[in-house]
């Protein structure tokens, strides 16, 4: 296959490391380009040693941000501050949409054709900050911003293969809607294989899901938020994208990307397509049960608040 450059940025955080190692191990990525503000000469030289074939790059501080990004395929963005305990996701707003909208700016001038994936919180926020700010550029490709909202469909799939005791590999849930709170909405209707749960339980699967990472935050006390399964699912996103990029057919992800599907909201994560040019197609909703129904109809006032509060910032930064 086609020689891929993978650009971390944010390489030396909780979830960078780990989703370095994961990328080093990838047999799809031909370079691995890790940045960060401080800390990646280790983290490389570290990696480095593993004898695999992805070749380790470098990078630290701005101005070696441009030769980070030139000729990158894929970036992958987890830059940013972590939730504290009592934190939601959009108390993260104010440090990470400045860091978000700087790196997508130096992605959108080196490598404009790159695929974008940004793990930085708040998603809701910033997926539409990265694309009214590529849009300012006049480079913006809705098929190449993405939202990587992995974690929840990782997330339920766990949590329903340990309600009925199937075997995790087996287990799929979509989750739609958006990376925060009551946003985040899995499709229990819609598990493979077919799993039967009365409304009480759909109910409370949901809020389990919808506050798994905040359990983490808790469980790590002040140290931060999920990075070892973050990093676990962004590897899955970034594997299956670049499945996609290399032509392989019928790879299917829930992501948070531009969207048709629910009106007026204009980014939503539901199931895509990927493909060589990275989202292929919108497969949109299916059919959603009386729950579930219920359950979008109630989230859509906060994500189209926190949609706007991205396209609001990056119109006027
Ligand atoms: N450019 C590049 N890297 C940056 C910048 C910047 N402007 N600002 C901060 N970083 C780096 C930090 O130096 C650190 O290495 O981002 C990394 C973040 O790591 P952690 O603080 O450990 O946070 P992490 O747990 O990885 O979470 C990062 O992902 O899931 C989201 O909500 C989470 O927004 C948070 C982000």
């Amino acid at each position: 296959c086609e020689a891929r450059k993978v650009a971390l940025l944010g390489a030396a955080g909780g979830i960078g490391q780990p989703l370095a190692l994961l990328l080093k191990m990838n047999k799809f990525v031909t370079e691995l380009a890790l940045y960060d503000i401080v800390g990646t000469p280790g983290v490389a030289a570290d990696l480095s040693h593993c004898n695999t074939p992805v070749k380790v790059t470098a990078f630290s501080g701005a101005e070696e941000l441009d030769a980070c990004l030139s000729g990158a395929d894929l970036v992958i963005i987890p830059a940013g501050v972590p939730r504290k305990p009592g934190m939601t996701r959009d108390d993260l707003f104010n440090t990470n949409a400045g860091i978000v909208q700087n790196l997508v700016r130096a992605a959108g001038k080196n490598c404009p054709q790159a695929v974008l994936e940004i793990i930085t919180n708040p998603v809701n926020s910033t997926v539409p900050i990265a694309a009214e700010t590529l849009k300012a550029m006049g480079v913006y490709d809705p098929k190449k911003v993405i939202g990587v909202t992995t974690l929840d469909i990782v997330r339920s799939n766990t949590f329903v293969a340990e309600a009925r005791g199937l075997d995790m590999k087996d287990v799929d849930v979509p989750v739609i809607g958006g990376h925060a709170g009551a946003t985040i909405l899995p499709l229990l209707s819609q598990a493979t294989p077919a799993v039967t749960f009365t409304d009480a339980e759909k109910a409370a699967m949901s809020e389990k899901i919808q506050n798994a990472g905040t359990v983490v935050v808790e469980a790590k006390a002040g140290k931060g938020s999920a990075t070892l399964s973050m990093a676990y699912a962004a590897a899955r996103m970034a594997e299956s994208t670049l499945l996609g990029l290399n032509g392989e057919p019928n790879i299917y992800e829930c992501a948070f990307v531009q969207s048709e599907v629910v009106a007026d909201v204009p980014f939503f994560a539901s199931k895509v397509l990927l493909g060589p040019h990275g989202v292929a197609k919108v497969m949109g909703l299916g059919e959603l049960d009386a729950f579930e129904t219920a359950a979008l109809q109630a989230m859509l006032p906060q994500l189209k608040t926190e949609i706007q509060k991205g396209l609001d910032f990056a119109k006027a930064n």
